[in-house]
């Protein structure tokens, strides 16, 4: 947005675990793609609190201030480590923070379907076949993740509370983009809740069947969560666009980013309602897998592909991208994850290189 000079700018927030890694490979892929575009390193996570004693510190967030756009790696430590100062609350001071501080209400996530998978995905092959992608638009600002939480004590009973919220405008503004977005694809759009039990569903679904009117092209049809859970394993192909809040959007997604084969290899958008967006793999930091040159680096190249599409306007460049992976893929090239055997794996550069020489 503030950059001196016309060049576009992005500001890189690697993180933890996986994070810097495949990140290190998304800036081969962009600078072999858009040389011309810049961009500026900033500490977010753990990897913030070893230098800043703080997840977000103000560095990072001026960084991103000045940016036209944020690619975002992932942030968290391993498990066993929760409790200590560097990793307690990581995901929530950082990741969470970040989302709210650039007002990202809107989350997008694709999960793609490539014909040379069709052997490593968890569906029988008549299921895979039918499948193209399915998108998943998830609200990222409300909902339980937002609300107040408080952990207290009555009677010597411990006590946790975690309150779920929306306003209708904050389901409109997912409703507006959704819509839109069916409109343009197969005109088919489902919308998920819990509205037999939740009175945020209820609202959710009144201001979906109020826009509705809006779209007479797009054919809205509602699904309760526990049974669109069910319906995507049964029979993903009857999905396109899915709309939903952000609990049951964080736990869709990846179970929509399994049937394809893995959630290596899903990318995700986030906006604001003035277009700004954040790009970040839909998975986690993976400390386990860290620095072993195993992760899958797609989820990370493809999040760069939907950072030059949506944010820089740079299509041909997206495009490109998108079709080297599925090239490389094509030619039987597999990281750990949708490998057959650990024997014919490709690591995480190797598989770079590969799209690379394809660019
Ligand atoms: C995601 C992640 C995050 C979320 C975590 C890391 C807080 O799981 O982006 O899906 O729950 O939104
Ligand atoms: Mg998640």
């Amino acid at each position: 947005m503030n950059t001196p000079s016309n060049k576009p700018h992005i500001a890189i927030l690697a993180g933890d675990g996986i994070g810097p890694e495949v990140m290190q490979q998304a800036l081969r892929v962009l600078e072999k793609v858009a040389p011309d575009v810049s961009y500026t390193h900033g500490l977010i996570g753990g990897a913030a609190y070893a230098k800043y004693q703080q997840h977000f510190p103000n560095a990072t967030k001026e960084l991103i201030d000045q940016a036209d756009a944020v690619l975002f790696g992932s942030v968290g430590g391993p498990i066993q480590a929760a409790d200590s100062p560097q990793w307690k609350n990581c995901e929530v001071n950082s990741i969470l923070a970040l989302r709210n501080h650039l007002n990202l209400s809107v989350n997008v996530r694709p999960a793609k379907f490539y014909s040379a998978l069709a052997d490593i995905s968890p569906l029988k092959n008549h299921l895979f076949d039918a499948c193209d992608e399915i998108l998943i638009y998830r609200e990222l600002l409300g909902d339980i993740y937002f609300g107040e939480k408080r952990t207290f004590e009555v009677n010597g009973q411990m006590v946790a509370e975690d309150t779920a919220t929306y306003t209708d405008d904050q389901i409109k503004a997912i409703a507006q983009q959704a819509f839109t977005c069916a409109a343009n694809r197969s005109g088919k759009l489902t919308s998920v809740d819990k509205a037999n039990v939740l009175d945020t569903s209820k609202l959710w679904r009144q201001v979906f069947d109020e826009m509705a009117k809006d779209f007479p092209q797009v054919e809205l049809s509602h699904m309760l969560v526990d049974n669109c859970t069910m319906q995507l394993i049964l029979n993903p192909a009857q999905f396109d666009v899915i709309a939903t809040a952000n609990l049951f959007g964080d736990i869709l997604s990846d179970a929509a980013s399994a049937l394809p084969g893995s959630l290596g290899m899903m990318p995700s958008a986030s906006f604001n309602d003035a277009g700004f967006g954040l790009y970040e793999p839909s998975g986690g930091s993976a400390p386990d897998i860290a620095g072993k040159d195993i992760a899958n680096p797609m989820a990370q190249l493809l999040s760069l592909a939907m950072l030059l599409r949506h944010s820089l306007n740079r299509h041909p460049e997206a495009l490109a991208i998108e079709q080297a992976i599925e090239q490389v893929l094509n030619s039987g090239h597999r990281t750990a994850d949708i490998g057959h055997n650990a024997s014919d794996t490709t690591g995480t550069v190797a598989f770079t290189d590969q799209v690379i020489q394809q660019l």
